[in-house]
């Protein structure tokens, strides 16, 4: 239970409606075939109401790094930094965080993930509000991770610990839909040793085949015969044990090269067993892998801030995180095509993370990244650096760095008025337009008239009507273009002119305008 604090731009909505607004001359098109990333300026709150329209249950993964509350100037509630000394700051920042993640977890598909970077400020207030059963719930919760973000010792601004960590926590929306790639071991320097099974087996490692941890079996205590002659027994040290493999098995070994037996650097025979890379003890061909590691150590806040100076000769921001770790993550949860939001954006590091794994794997994702503009962090940072990774740049030693094709649109929030008249039922059916075309993903225009708009993409078409007396106009439309359609018509109650489309049905879908989008927003704002 917190104290619940009212906010400004949660207020707004009830006498203002969200929309979004395309600043066009921000377009980046550098790719002909990949998906369009989104880029929306803005308060989150907002941007996640207008996707709770556009995108609802269409994200696979979700990562942000909110505000953490240090009480040094890194949390902002309605216009005010939150300090130390304010005796609801852990309040307001729950406020603040369980409004937007209420929001955000319906846009997540059932088979989705979130991630959500926390220190010691606010984790235990954050896992808790993440076990409400409204939330995520605690059957859900998948792990609580510990990156390690400095390198070397840590910072010794603490009296007692040197702290060097901080935290993600990661839940499914629904954990048995959930899958998590295994990774490939990294420790394949384990495996040094060649033989004439290199080529098919790969390099192995041995490991001694007596061990006093299992527990001791007559049968697995046999003798077994060195090159010399000479009987090696499974004790040591006087003391019992056996062997790991049975007779039947070891001399199966033997047979298939799994086995070697040479003299350690005191003179005794040691027996070992052949453990490689690509086959198991069976000979079956295997990829060694794992489930990722809870504790991450191998990316640094360091490395974030010069992978920021690459791009901008100087230091742009406190606090950024290093591509390589969202990379990571991402390449451990998502099919290659996924959708990822980031509602948090700052300097956008989860678009880089994106474009450099897709170009990396050959992979479809796709961004969404929102942020606001504090400090001119979208403006300055943000945008620049996404439009920098695309069309490529050179770093301070003045090399060229190349770009890596993909394509950008980028959006501020805007209003229109709240109260449900039919004048602003008309202005938000023609600020519509944007919202339409990021829902359906349809960006390429066809045709622009008063009456009509039409927009394509490569699988199918988004209609727009104005007038419902141009009807018949946009039937003749789409009987000659073909193909599916998504069609939206104005109307200032919630027909659904299924009789003027009876004859089309398989292959459009109408909705009026504005009523689907004001059906979402009276469930979100409660007005
Ligand atoms: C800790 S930073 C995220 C840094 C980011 N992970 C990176 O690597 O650059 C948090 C960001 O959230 C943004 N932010 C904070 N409150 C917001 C809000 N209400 N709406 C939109 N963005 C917000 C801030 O501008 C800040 O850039």
């Amino acid at each position: 239970m917190w104290e619940d604090k009212t906010e400004d731009v949660v207020e707004q909505c009830k006498i203002e409606l969200p929309v979004l607004k395309e600043v066009k001359s921000k377009k980046i098109s550098k790719s002909k075939s990949g998906p369009i990333n989104l880029l929306i300026q803005g308060d989150n709150y907002h941007a996640l109401s207008v996707l709770n329209y556009t995108h609802r249950k269409k994200i696979d993964v979700i990562y942000i790094d909110p505000p953490y509350n240090t009480g040094s100037k890194d949390f902002v509630f309605n216009d005010h930094y939150v300090d130390v000394n304010d005796s609801y700051r852990h309040s307001k920042w729950l406020s603040f965080i369980h409004k937007r993640i209420r929001l955000a977890k319906n846009l997540l598909k059932d088979t989705g993930v979130i991630f959500v970077s926390i220190d010691d400020n606010e984790m235990p207030q954050l896992k808790l509000l993440m076990d409400d059963p409204d939330l995520f719930g605690e059957n859900n919760f998948i792990a609580l991770l510990v990156w390690e973000n400095k390198e070397g010792g840590g910072s010794s601004d603490s009296k007692h610990f040197k702290i060097k960590h901080e935290y993600i926590l990661v839940y499914a929306k629904e954990k048995e839909n959930l899958i998590v790639n295994k990774e490939k071991i990294p420790d394949e320097d384990a495996y040094t040793y060649s033989d004439e099974y290199e080529k098919k087996r790969g390099k192995h490692k041995l490991i001694k085949l007596n061990s006093a941890s299992i527990q001791y079996s007559k049968s697995l205590d046999y003798p077994i015969t060195a090159p010399d002659g000479t009987k090696i027994y499974p004790s040591f040290d006087h003391k019992q044990a056996c062997w790991r493999w049975s007779k039947r098995k070891f001399d199966w070994g033997v047979e298939n090269g799994y086995v070697r037996i040479s003299k350690s650097k005191s003179g005794k025979w040691v027996v070992y067993t052949k453990q490689y890379l690509k086959v198991d003890n069976e000979g079956n061909k295997i990829e060694r892998q794992r489930p990722p590691l809870g504790v991450i150590s191998q990316f640094s806040s360091t490395m974030a801030t010069k992978e920021l100076e690459k791009i901008f000769h100087g230091k742009v921001f406190s606090y950024p995180k290093p591509y390589l770790l969202i990379k990571h993550l991402l390449s451990l949860v998502a099919s290659k095509d996924c959708v990822i939001l980031d509602f948090m954006a700052g300097t956008g590091t989860t678009g880089q993370a994106t474009i450099e794994l897709n170009a990396e794997d050959n992979g479809n994702r796709r961004f969404i990244l929102c942020t606001n503009n504090e400090n001119d962090i979208c403006t300055k940072v943000c945008y620049p650096r996404i439009s920098k990774v695309i069309s490529g740049y050179k770093d301070f030693n003045g090399k060229l760095i190349k770009g890596i094709e993909a394509n950008l649109r980028y959006f501020q929030t805007a209003f229109v008025g709240a109260e449900p008249n039919d004048k602003n039922k008309e202005a938000l059916t023609r600020q519509a337009t944007e919202m339409l075309c990021v829902r359906e993903d349809t960006f390429e225009p066809i045709k622009g008239s008063k009456q009509i708009k039409i927009f394509k993409n490569d699988k199918h078409y988004t209609g727009i009507l104005f007038d419902e007396d141009a009807v018949p106009a946009l039937k003749k439309e789409i009987l000659k273009l073909g193909g599916k359609w998504s069609v939206y018509i104005f109307s200032l109650g919630d027909d659904t002119f299924d009789e003027e489309f009876e004859d089309m049905k398989q292959k459009i879908t109408v909705s009026p305008i504005p009523e689907v989008i004001l059906r979402v927003y009276r469930r979100l704002f409660k007005t």
